[in-house]
């Protein structure tokens, strides 16, 4: 190791193994969120907090989904996915991350007692969160990441409110992940 490493060693806790890289990344800031999508006549939402913004004209997003998850398949299928920004006002945040995040809808009918309304597409959109988008994946723009596929879309509609906060992963992490019972 040379003398600049070693340096960068005094300041930092330092990780080269993948469990502790992992947590480095949990310093990145980004935000948690609520994908959902319509298909074959069936609702679906989980937890996402792989999304950023790719590009601003046109306005892109790019998410990573796990190829195993229903919702995976329902944007495959359909070519279409809506995103719900949770708020971190919300008293029942950690309660959405639990049902949305730790559960599949190949074995519960997640939208079956959760209010929701329809966006243009037919996506649902959840009434409590702090800003809603819906989006059209780009055609020859999805990216396969073995584990998961990177979707590139673009935002066609958004919708934001004069109120509340976007929850960020970070907090996410710090406070309520006890709450979500994981
Ligand atoms: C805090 C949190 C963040 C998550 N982020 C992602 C993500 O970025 N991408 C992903 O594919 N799954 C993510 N998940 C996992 C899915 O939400 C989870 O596998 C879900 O049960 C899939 O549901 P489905 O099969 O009904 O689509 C996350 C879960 C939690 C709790």
């Amino acid at each position: 190791m040379d003398r600049h490493s070693q340096d960068v060693e005094r300041v930092f806790a330092v990780a080269t193994d993948p469990a502790g890289l992992n947590k480095t990344l949990f310093q990145v800031t980004h935000g948690l969120y609520i994908l959902t999508a319509a298909w074959g006549g069936r609702l679906n939402g989980q937890c996402l907090d792989a999304l950023m913004q790719v590009t601003s004209a046109p306005p892109r997003i790019a998410i990573a989904v796990n190829k195993r998850s229903l919702t995976h398949e329902m944007i495959a299928a359909s070519g279409r996915f809506g995103v719900n920004v949770l708020d971190r006002e919300d008293p029942a945040c950690a309660e959405k991350i639990r049902h949305f995040g730790f559960q599949s809808g190949r074995t519960v009918e997640k939208f079956k007692d959760i209010p929701y309304l329809l966006g243009e597409g037919g996506v649902p959109v959840l009434p409590d969160a702090v800003a809603f988008y819906e989006c059209a994946v780009v055609p020859g723009m999805t990216l396969d990441l073995e584990t998961h596929s990177l979707f590139v879309a673009l935002v066609e509609r958004g919708g934001t409110k004069e109120r509340g906060e976007p929850l960020t992963y970070n907090e996410y992490r710090r406070s309520m992940r006890k709450r979500t019972g994981s």
